[in-house]
């Protein structure tokens, strides 16, 4: 089971006041979706399209969860697969789907985001709001950036978030207790050494406990490249101001 099986219904309220990646996700997908029409030529031939790949494009996100990115992504008119290793959020997101309309754009697939159950290849595979942070070790890690870019075709690029805390965020949280969102209380266990976060949440619709390993960029850069990327950016927020020391990176990865 998942640990965010229990909190799908737990996971929208608690994340409620994350807002700031969707519209930087969908632009990168609308982006991702005019390049492949531009080269839709190509694709017509005969064989050249991916099996069951819309024509006016198609994009891949790794753990979906409840679709906070893929359903404005879906109504912005580009095709998603969804791919997560929580059935229940997968539910959440399906039924999400169908109240939005956008039933017909989702593609929804239970699956582990080291071995994605994806036959299609895109020009962009997503990773938002620090998904692979439950990557335990470089082993995963890579076995996830390497199945990533499998994923794409040459020229396409996985685009990602992550972070690594600051010593006043783990002074200020460490241990606690905090109302995250009204009736919602979090609390986060940091070890330094280990660069491990056991992430407690609970609330009216459930609880869970979760555990995320962190990375300095410089090691996600590194790993990025062994996968066999080509590093194009790294952000330091989602309005694409570029890295400059700050917790969060947002990282985008060409295939060659
Ligand atoms: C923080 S949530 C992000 C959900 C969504 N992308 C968003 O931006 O709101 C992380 C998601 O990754 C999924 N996940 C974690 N590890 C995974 C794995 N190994 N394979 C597939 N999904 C995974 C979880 O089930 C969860 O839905």
């Amino acid at each position: 089971m998942s640990a965010y099986d229990p909190i799908a219904r737990l996971y929208d309220p608690w994340s409620a006041s994350v807002v700031e990646d969707v519209s930087f996700y969908v632009e990168e997908a609308l982006a991702a979706v005019a390049g492949s029409v531009a080269g839709q030529a190509d694709e017509a031939r005969p064989g050249n399209r991916a099996p069951g790949a819309p024509a006016g494009g198609l994009v891949v996100e790794l753990g979906v969860g409840t679709g906070r990115i893929a359903i404005p992504t879906a109504l912005a008119g580009v095709h998603v697969i969804g791919v997560d290793s929580s059935r229940r959020m997968l539910e959440v997101c399906a039924q999400r789907a169908r109240e939005a309309g956008v039933e017909s754009l989702l593609d929804l697939r239970l699956g582990d985001l080291r071995r994605p159950p994806v036959d299609e290849r895109v020009l962009l595979v997503t990773c938002p709001f620090r998904a692979y942070l439950h990557l335990r070790d470089d082993a995963q890690r890579l076995q996830a950036l390497r199945a990533a870019r499998e994923l794409l075709r040459p020229g396409g690029r996985l685009v990602f978030d992550v972070f690594a805390p600051s010593r006043e965020d783990v002074e200020e949280t460490d241990g606690r207790w905090l109302e995250r969102e009204p009736g919602i209380f979090e609390r986060a266990d940091w070890d330094l050494e280990a660069r491990r976060l056991t992430l407690s949440v609970r609330g009216p619709q459930g609880a869970s406990r979760m555990t995320l390993w962190w990375l300095e960029p410089e090691r996600w850069h590194a790993l990025l490249v062994e996968a066999g990327f080509v590093v194009e950016g790294c952000y330091g927020w989602f309005d694409r101001s570029p890295y400059s020391g700050g917790e969060d990176t947002i990282w985008v990865a060409r295939r060659d």
